[in-house]
């Protein structure tokens, strides 16, 4: 069983025995078994931010999904390995923009006259090649706890303000959730980009008018909370503040009391008050572990949605595949590690770099 006593001792050995030689980063939608081997764990920007600041490691063991373990790879040394602890650990998201259904959209973009307004946004949730896409073309990277200050940055890029269109890839929600909320645009600035349909789906007038171009991509968790999931919770439980994270749809957003990225999720209920009661509308890992931490200080916090259940590929990084990868390092055998190319690389970093400047 993952939670083994045998597995546990003989993750602690391996890593005991690698020393200083592994960094072991934890994404927070990982599983209690896994996150209890974490150097530090954090939400998206914080990890990158993190892997960064490890020169010293010669393993960075990331335990969070595909695209965290690119970006870190991106962001370390060429002599620093980055490994994932099961290959098969993406993110549905992600994979929803591929770099020739991007290129493809540029072209579109172009034959509209618009491609010299746009400044590309890409959600840390992307792979390397749209990392790289977005750096090519002048834009930055973004994370759910930067979003509005890369839209802010991203708009002050373009030769004339007033003209100067965002194009948000790849989660249209996140994208939406903070040009209305944090920005102040209304819906209609917004326009949804279609990979699957010609010109994705928009006239070349719509797109001169838009603001935001929003690429059709969405999280298969979070796009399950609905503007019923909060009217239900908020019957059930009087008084209760609902928090949700910004990959949530639009009237779900809308319908919050709180939002932000899983730090802040954390953050905000640390600082709330003995007694207060709250529906966390993000992946279930972390809602349980905050659940039963935050029981002891008589904080009640319920999923939003029972329906919704965990990231299945969060959770494919589990204690057997944990050990196996320590041992396997602690031998002397490097295994699954990810490994950006070197143009790619090169393209992506300067975006994570934009990023990591950000104000
Ligand atoms: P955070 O950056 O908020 O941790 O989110 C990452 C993620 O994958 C959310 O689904
Ligand atoms: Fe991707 Fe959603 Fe899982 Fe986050 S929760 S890794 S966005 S599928």
């Amino acid at each position: 069983s993952p939670s083994d006593p045998d597995l546990v001792a003989r993750a602690r050995a391996a890593k005991e025995k690698l020393g200083d030689k592994v960094f072991v980063l934890g994404h927070h939608y990982q599983r209690d078994e896994v996150i209890q081997f974490a150097d530090v764990t954090g939400d998206s920007f914080k990890l990158a931010r993190d892997a960064a600041a490890r020169p010293e490691a010669e393993y960075i063991v990331f335990c969070g999904v595909h695209f965290m373990a690119e970006s870190a790879d991106i962001l370390t040394s060429d002599e620093q390995k980055v490994v994932l602890p099961d290959l098969a650990a993406g993110c549905s998201m992600a994979d929803m923009a591929t770099a020739e259904q991007v290129a493809e959209c540029w072209d579109v973009l172009s034959e509209a006259g618009v491609a010299d307004q746009v400044v590309p946004v890409a959600y840390m949730n992307s792979s390397a090649d749209i990392k790289a896409f977005t750096g090519k073309h002048g834009g930055t990277i973004c994370t759910s706890s930067n979003a509005e200050r890369a839209l802010e940055w991203a708009f002050e890029q373009g030769q004339d303000p007033a003209t100067t269109k965002i194009l948000f890839l790849p989660d249209q929600h996140l994208g939406r959730n903070t040009a209305v909320r944090d920005l102040g645009m209304s819906l209609e600035d917004c326009v949804v980009y279609n990979p699957h349909k010609p010109n994705g789906g928009l006239t070349a007038e719509r797109l001169r008018d838009a603001r935001m171009i929003l690429w059709r991509g969405h999280c298969s968790v979070h796009g399950r909370f609905s503007l019923e999931s909060v009217e239900d919770v908020r019957a059930r439980v009087p008084g209760v503040n609902v928090l949700v994270h910004p990959e949530c749809k639009h009237e779900v957003v809308a319908a919050a009391d709180l939002v932000g990225s899983t730090e802040y999720i954390i953050k905000t209920l640390e600082a709330a008050p003995r007694g207060s009661k709250w529906a966390i509308g993000t992946e279930l890992n972390l809602v349980r572990r905050l659940a039963n931490r935050f029981a002891e200080e008589d904080k009640e916090i319920v999923f939003l949605d029972r329906t919704v259940c965990f990231c299945s590929t969060m959770n494919r990084i589990d204690l057997p595949h944990l050990v196996w990868t320590l041992e396997s390092l602690a031998e002397g055998t490097l295994v699954n590690r990810i490994e950006v190319d070197k143009e790619t690389e090169d393209f992506a970093k300067l975006a994570l770099e934009r990023m990591l400047a950000l104000p």
